[in-house]
């Protein structure tokens, strides 16, 4: 039996039990059962007819004036300030806000990660293990310090990298693993930081996505050697383009700091080869408006999302993404779970993904394919930098290895949602989703008759 039919199995022991609670929670919720509703793409009456949601990215009275200050100032580069400015005071203030003792302020995410790569010494000949399912950000940092990026498969259930894969991809040239916490839930970190040590390899969290989550006690992008944020607009944290490296290692994060600077350090010595990644003062000034509200908005937002999945539980064949042990609260960038067609009458996803747009949610299908799966890979088995470092051998074998069935089976039947702004709305906001979802599902016959 293939893993995908165990899980599939999984999937719907699970669901079943959760639509007899379904029905005997609805009344609960004190909406009206919408069992005689025909599909609004069919002609019925939408269940969501209008209605805003939160608009993202955040911009309040606090974030337009802190751009127009800065504008004022002059001081529009870190340089200008390095002790007082806004990018060195958002240092600050965010390192204390994950609990980290440090914090280099960056340009991107890519440029967080990249700056990480580069800092601790890994290049060609090196290999990084990461995740297939992610933003192409997270290989650019490891493409760009020409080392290897090693794809590991995913946990079908939480979307997140299989520990027991990455295992099976460590060898002599490994130096790190960069979990992504993807949709902004933890990876399982238990799992990724046991393997780190017993391989000697250092751990870069790609916490691009999961700004404020805990597991365990501490947030993501501080249980790593070093943590990487992005601030790009669709972020719950974001100033249009923006990133962060974090860590306790003072000499580790001196070491970014320098590298992200063009290779000078802050004694003004240009020491390594380094780019010009650094954070722009609009930027952050940007950020630091948006700290006072962040807890409450990251509060309400996990609030939200558990409404809803203990909403969904009465829909079979919506899967919310799995947790693991330890996650204590998430950042919810992106609201994802799992569509299982044999509950929706073998409706495929898009068929759904139409009949829930009629009833005015709007879901997607979010990565459409793992990075194992793009032509980067055919460009850089074609450079002469990656045959000499890697060989023919290992290049071969690397090819042979990228196949990523699981990752496959998560793009193809992942519904999603980006929730930076949609669940800040109301619960009754979260009501309208819970039932278009479940009205489609009571009416999933009907579905046959949308092409
Ligand atoms: C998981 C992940 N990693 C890396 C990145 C790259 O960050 P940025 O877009 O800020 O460069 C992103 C951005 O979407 C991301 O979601």
């Amino acid at each position: 039996m293939s893993t995908s039919d165990v899980t599939r199995r999984q999937f719907i022991t699970a669901a079943s039990a959760a639509g007899l609670a379904a029905t005997l929670s609805r009344s609960a919720w004190g909406r009206s059962p919408a069992t005689a509703d025909k599909l609004a793409a069919l002609g019925g009456e939408p269940v969501r007819k209008g209605g805003s949601w939160p608009a993202w990215p955040y911009r309040d009275a606090q974030v337009i004036e802190a751009a127009t200050k800065t504008a004022q100032s002059g001081v529009w580069c870190r340089i200008d300030a390095p002790q007082t400015g806004a990018v060195a005071t958002f240092e600050r203030e965010f390192a204390q806000l994950v609990g980290a003792k440090y914090c280099v302020a960056t340009g991107s995410g890519t440029q967080a990660l990249h700056t990480c790569v580069e800092a601790l010494g890994i290049g060609p000949g090196d290999e990084v293990i990461t995740s297939p399912y992610t933003d192409p950000g997270t290989l650019a940092g490891i493409l760009a310090a020409r080392a290897l990026p090693v794809l590991a498969d995913l946990d079908p259930l939480s979307f997140q990298l299989d520990p027991q894969d990455v295992e099976r991809k460590i060898n002599d040239n490994t130096r790190a693993i960069m979990p992504v916490h993807i949709m902004g839930q933890p990876v399982d970190m238990d799992a990724i930081m046991r393997l780190a040590k017993q391989h000697n390899l250092k751990v870069i969290e790609d916490a691009c996505q999961a700004h404020l989550a805990v597991h365990r006690g501490r947030k993501l992008g501080t249980i790593g050697d070093l943590g990487c944020f992005s601030f790009q607009s669709s972020k719950t944290l974001g100033c249009g383009e923006g990133g962060a490296i974090v860590g306790n290692d003072e000499e580790l994060v001196e070491r970014c700091y320098t590298v992200h600077n063009h290779g000078t350090s802050r004694a003004g010595r240009t020491e390594v080869a380094g780019p010009k990644y650094r954070m722009n003062e609009f930027e952050a000034a940007i950020l630091l408006a948006q700290l006072p509200g962040l807890a409450e908005r990251f509060a309400r937002r996990n609030e939200n999302a558990h409404h809803l999945t203990a909403r969904l539980q009465a829909c079979p064949g919506i899967v919310p993404q799995k947790l693991y042990p330890g996650t204590e609260a998430g950042t919810y960038y992106v609201y994802g779970a799992t569509y299982l067609s044999e509950q929706f009458a073998d409706a495929d996803r898009r068929t759904f993904l139409k009949a829930l747009a009629a009833e005015g949610i709007g879901m997607s299908g979010y990565i459409a394919q793992g990075l194992h799966r793009e032509p980067w890979v055919d460009h850089i088995l074609g450079t002469k930098v990656y045959q000499r470092m890697y060989g023919a051998t290992r290049l071969a074998q690397y090819r042979e290895q990228l196949a990523c069935s699981r990752c496959d089976e998560v793009c193809a039947n992942v519904v999603s949602m980006f929730a930076s702004g949609i669940l800040l709305a109301t619960q009754d906001d979260m009501d309208d989703i819970a039932d278009a979802i479940c009205k489609v599902h009571e009416q999933r016959d009907q579905l046959r008759e949308i092409s």
